[in-house]
Parts: C-alpha cells; sequence; structure tokens
C-alpha cells in the first residue's frame, strides 16, 4: 500500500460511507495500520491510500508492539466538540512539512468499529487532534487548508516544491 501525496487530487475526494462490514474490509484496515507503522504515523485515513471509503485507523502511540492503542473507525462523525488549542502537526501525505493547527481540545465521536457495532467516544488532548486530523481527510480537507495566514506564508515553498515535483511525475 502506497501512501498518495500531495497535490494528488485523490486527497481531495474524500470517502463514501462504508456499508459492507466484511473481511474485506478487515483486511483493509490491517494493511493500513502496516503501512502507517512503516512510515512511522500515527493515523490513516483510507483516502491517503487511494481507497474512497469513510475509514480511518490510527494509534496515538504510533508503535505496532502496543496493539491494545489501535482504533479502527468506520463512517465517523463527531458530535460534539469542546476548548481549542494550537500544536505542531504533519501528514504522511506531506513528508517532512509540519505546521501549526488549531482543534478542539476534545471530541465525542460516532462510529462504527470492524464489526459493524455503533461506538461513542470521546476523545481528548492530542488522540483528539489525530481524531480530527484523520476525519478530515475523510471530506478531502488537508491540514494545510486550516492553518493561519502567517503558518500558510511559512510553508508556501515547501508546498511548491511538492506541487513541482507532482508535475513533473
Ligand atoms: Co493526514
Amino acid at each position: 500500500m502506497d501512501v498518495v501525496k500531495y497535490p494528488d487530487p485523490v486527497l481531495r475526494r474524500g470517502g463514501k460511507a462504508v456499508t459492507d462490514f466484511d473481511a474485506d474490509l478487515a483486511e483493509t484496515a490491517e494493511a493500513m495500520f502496516r503501512t502507517m507503522y512503516d512510515q512511522r504515523g500515527v493515523g490513516l485515513a483510507a483516502p491517503q491510500v487511494g481507497i474512497e471509503l469513510n475509514l480511518v485507523v490510527f494509534n496515538s502511540v504510533g508503535d505496532r508492539s502496543n496493539r491494545d492503542g489501535e482504533i479502527v473507525m468506520v463512517n465517523p462523525e463527531i458530535k460534539a466538540r469542546k476548548g481549542k488549542e494550537f500544536a505542531e502537526e504533519g501528514c504522511l501525505s506531506f513528508p517532512g512539512l509540519y505546521a501549526d493547527v488549531e482543534r478542539s481540545t476534545s471530541v465525542v465521536v460516532d462510529y462504527y468499529d470492524l464489526q459493524g457495532l455503533a461506538q461513542n467516544t470521546k476523545f481528548e488532548g492530542f488522540e483528539a487532534r489525530v481524531v480530527q486530523h484523520e476525519l478530515d481527510h475523510l471530506r478531502g480537507v488537508l491540514f494545510v487548508d486550516r492553518l493561519s495566514s502567517i503558518e500558510k506564508l511559512r510553508v508556501r515553498s515547501q508546498l511548491q516544491e511538492m506541487e513541482q515535483r507532482h508535475r513533473e511525475g
């Protein structure tokens, strides 16, 4: 599984609702975890590997030895949010680029697990940040869309380099 890099238009397509909670879905999630760990990420959304589904995997420890920290979210939706804070984020679709993003400090999320069971979980701090970042991917929203004008200016040349590399294939 390869991670799609900015500015590939695939990243803007987002995901569609998952309807089949079958073995294929579980295999996709497992392959996404492997890719995420290989790339030293803490979260990965299906559109980032070219799959247009509302499917997200994350492990805020980012370590495959901590399988207890693994969470798979299918068709997730943020139902409530609280607080605001800025912190640095990166994204596997933007290698080497880091920028401050404002996010809610806690979120309550409705989602389904791989068995199709409805879940409702509150996430706080770093986990809440990861959840908001990954759920954005499902709507084709990227973290660079959420930067302040000062941060946008600061990373502009890095983004332009990525765009040029993409044009050159
Ligand atoms: Co990302």
